[in-house]
C-alpha cells in the first residue's frame, strides 16, 4: 500500500499540483500526457481524501472523454497486474488510492471491461438522473452464462429492458410495497427472537462469569448465516427450516456453502469469457456452475413443495385466494396471483434466495463489531430501543419506527462497509462529469466504499455514528446520493425492505438481551469476493443483560 505508485494520465495542461489534489506524504508518481509522455512529478495525497472537483476546463470548455485520468491504457495489461498482485481482493482499497491519486473521476480498463469511476454525490446524482426508464447495471456474465447453458430463465437481476420491468413490477408488490412489508415483518421478527433464544441458551451453556452473569466470546458468523437463511426461507417460501435446532440440516449448510462459493468464484470469472472457460473445462468455471446448480436445486425443491401445498388446498392449480387469506410467503403470493409464469417465478425466487443470505449476514457481523467497540453508541441505541420496545406492545413495526437509531446503525454500517463496493449505470444520454464529456452508454461506477470514507463527503468519516443520519448535519453537506448501499431508483435492490427490516430486528433483539464487546477493537481487514467481507470474521463477547 505504502509503495503504491500513482499513474496519472492526463492532458498536458492538467498535470499540475493543483489538479493532483491532496496534501501530506509526497509520493512518487508518473504523470502521462494524453500522448503518453512521462513528465514525472510529485503527487501529494493524504488524510483529506478527494478534495476538489475540477469545475471547468482551463479554457472553459468541456474536456474530451479521452482526457479523463486513467490507470493504464491496456485493459489486458491491467488485468494481468491485478491478478499478479491479487488486487481484486482489495479492489475497494485500490479505488480509494486511485481517487486519492487521480482526483474525483478516473477511467479504468480491466480486460474487456471499461468504466468511468466517480466518488462525489453530485456526480453520482447526475448519472442516476440519466439512467432512463430501464436502468442497467454491469451484467454479471458468469451468472448469465450459467442460465443460458442450463436453459434457465433469468430473473430481474440479469434481465434488462421491458422484460426486466415486467417482472420487477410484480416483485415490487410482494417485497417492496409497505403493505407487503407489513405482511412479512412478523415473520422476520419471529426468526430474530428465535435466534436470540438460541444465542441465550448457548451463552448460558458455554459462557463463563458468575451466577446469572454469563458471557461468551465467539465468532457469531456461522450463526448469522443460518439466521439469514432461516429468515429468507420464512419470508420467501413461508417455511421455517429449523436452522436453530441442535441438528440443523446438512442440506441447508450446503446451500450456504454454495452461495459462498458462487460469490467467491464470480469475481475472478468476471473478466474472462465464460464460454471459452466452459469449452476448456476450466476448474474455476466448473466450481461456479456447480455452485449455481446447487442453489437452483435447493430452490427447486422448495418451490415444488410450495406448489403442491397450494394446489392441494384447491385440488388443482393454485388459484387466487388458495391460501384462504393466510400469508404464504413471497412465493405463495406470486403463485396465487398468477401474473408471472411458474418458470419466471422460479427464476426470480432463486435469485432472491441467492441474493438474500450473505448480503445481510455479513453487514450484521460488521454491526456487532462496531457496536461492540463503541460502547457509548451501543448504550444510546439500546436506550432508544428499550423505550420503543416498551411502547410498542410487541408490535415489531411500531418498535422499529420508534427507534431511528437502529435504522441509523444499519445505514452507518453500510456506509463504512457497503456490501457491493460500487453501483453501476449506463447513462442513456451524453452527460458531463467534472467537466468531462461522458458519452451515452458508458459504464459509470459510483464507488461507494471510497465515498463512504471520504472526508469530502462525510464529516469525521471514520467515526461510527448512527446519529449522523438523523440530524440536519449531514443534510447540510450536500443532501442526497450519499446513502446508496442499496442502489437507487427503479433498479435499486429489490430485497431492500427485507434486508433493512431483517437486520434492524435482529439488532434490536440482540441489544435487548445482550451487552456486546470485542476482544480486539483494531480495525477489521476487509476483502472483496464480489461482496465486501471481513478478512477474518470478528469475535464478539455477548454478555447476558
Ligand atoms: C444489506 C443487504 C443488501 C444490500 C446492501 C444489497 C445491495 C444491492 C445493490 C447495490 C443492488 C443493485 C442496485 C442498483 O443497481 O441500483 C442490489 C440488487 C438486487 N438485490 Fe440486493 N442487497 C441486499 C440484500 C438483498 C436481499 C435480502 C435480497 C433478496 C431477498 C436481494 C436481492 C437483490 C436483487 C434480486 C437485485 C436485482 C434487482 C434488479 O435488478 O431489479 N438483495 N442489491
Amino acid at each position: 500500500v505504502r509503495n503504491f505508485m500513482s499513474v496519472c494520465v492526463k492532458a498536458p495542461h492538467a498535470c499540475r499540483p493543483r489538479d493532483m489534489l491532496l496534501a501530506a506524504a509526497p509520493q512518487r508518481s508518473f504523470c502521462m500526457t494524453a500522448a503518453g509522455t512521462v513528465l514525472g512529478g510529485n503527487l501529494e495525497r493524504g488524510k483529506g481524501g478527494v478534495k476538489e472537483g475540477r469545475k471547468g476546463g482551463v479554457d472553459g470548455q468541456v474536456r474530451r472523454f479521452e482526457e479523463i485520468p486513467h490507470t493504464g491504457r491496456s485493459g489486458w495489461l491491467n488485468l494481468l497486474k491485478f491478478w499478479r498482485e491479487d488486487r481484486f481482493r482489495h479492489l475497494h482499497k485500490h479505488m480509494e488510492r486511485t481517487f486519492d491519486a487521480l482526483g474525483p473521476i478516473y477511467r479504468e480498463n480491466l480486460g474487456a471491461i471499461s468504466s468511468v469511476n466517480i466518488i462525489l454525490p453530485s456526480d453520482i446524482g447526475e448519472v442516476f438522473q440519466s439512467e432512463g426508464l430501464h436502468p442497467r447495471r454491469m451484467t454479471l456474465q458468469p451468472w448469465a452464462t450459467h442460465r443460458e447453458i442450463r436453459n434457465h430463465s433469468k430473473g430481474v437481476f440479469l434481465k434488462n429492458g421491458e422484460a426486466w420491468r415486467a417482472d420487477r413490477l410484480q416483485l415490487n408488490k410482494e417485497v417492496m410495497m409497505s403493505e407487503a412489508v407489513k405482511r412479512f415483518l412478523p415473520l422476520l421478527d419471529q426468526v430474530a427472537r428465535d435466534f436470540c433464544r438460541m444465542l441465550l441458551a448457548k451463552v448460558e451453556r458455554e459462557g463463563g462469569g458468575g451466577t446469572g452473569k454469563h458471557s461468551l466470546t465467539m465468532d457469531p458468523s456461522p450463526d448469522l448465516f443460518r439466521f439469514a437463511l432461516e429468515a429468507s426461507c420464512h419470508v420467501i417460501y413461508g417455511e421455517r427450516i429449523g436452522l436453530f435446532s441442535s441438528s440443523p440440516s446438512v442440506e441447508s449448510q450446503k446451500f450456504i456453502w454454495a452461495v459462498e462459493r458462487m460469490l467467491s468464484t464470480t469475481q475472478p470469472l468476471l473478466y474472462l469469457p465464460p464460454r471459452l472457460l466452459l469449452r476448456i473445462g476450466a476448474p474455476l468455471w466448473t466450481q461456479h456452475a456447480t455452485a449455481w446448480d446447487h442453489i437452483f436445486s435447493h430452490a427447486e425443491a422448495r418451490i415444488q413443495r410450495a406448489y403442491q401445498r397450494l394446489s392441494s388446498s384447491q385440488g388443482g392449480e393454485p388459484e387466487a385466494g388458495a391460501s384462504g387469506g393466510r400469508y404464504t410467503g413471497v412465493l405463495g403470493q406470486l403463485m396465487e396471483k398468477g401474473k408471472l409464469s411458474l418458470e419466471l417465478i422460479k427464476a426470480n425466487v432463486t435469485e432472491l434466495m441467492a441474493g438474500g443470505v450473505d448480503t445481510t449476514a455479513v453487514p450484521l457481523q460488521f454491526a456487532l463489531f462496531e457496536l461492540g467497540r463503541n460502547p457509548d453508541v451501543q448504550e444510546k441505541v439500546r436506550q432508544q430501543v428499550r423505550a420503543s420496545w416498551a411502547q410498542a406492545g410487541g408490535d415489531p413495526l411500531k418498535a422499529l419506527q420508534g427507534a431511528p437509531l437502529l435504522k441509523g446503525t444499519v445505514k452507518e454500517i453500510l456506509r463504512l462497509y457497503p456490501v457491493g463496493i460500487t453501483v453501476q449505470r449506463y447513462p442513456v444520454k451524453d452527460i458531463v462529469l467534472q467537466n468531462y464529456h461522458i458519452p451515452a452508454g458508458t459504464m459509470v461506477q459510483a464507488c461507494l466504499y471510497p465515498m463512504g470514507r471520504s472526508a469530502q463527503v462525510f464529516e469525521d468519516p471514520l467515526r461510527f455514528d448512527p446519529a449522523r443520519w438523523g440530524s440536519s448535519r449531514e443534510e447540510g453537506r450536500g443532501g442526497g446520493f450519499r446513502s446508496l448501499a442499496f442502489g437507487f431508483g427503479a433498479r435499486q435492490c429489490v430485497g431492500r425492505r427485507i434486508a433493512e427490516n431483517e437486520m434492524q430486528l435482529l439488532l434490536m433483539h440482540i441489544l435487548l438481551g445482550f451487552h456486546l464487546s470485542v476482544p480486539s477493537s483494531q480495525d477489521l481487514e476487509t476483502t472483496v469476493t464480489l461482496i465486501l467481507q471481513p478478512e477474518t470474521p470478528p469475535r464478539i463477547t455477548f454478555s447476558k443483560l
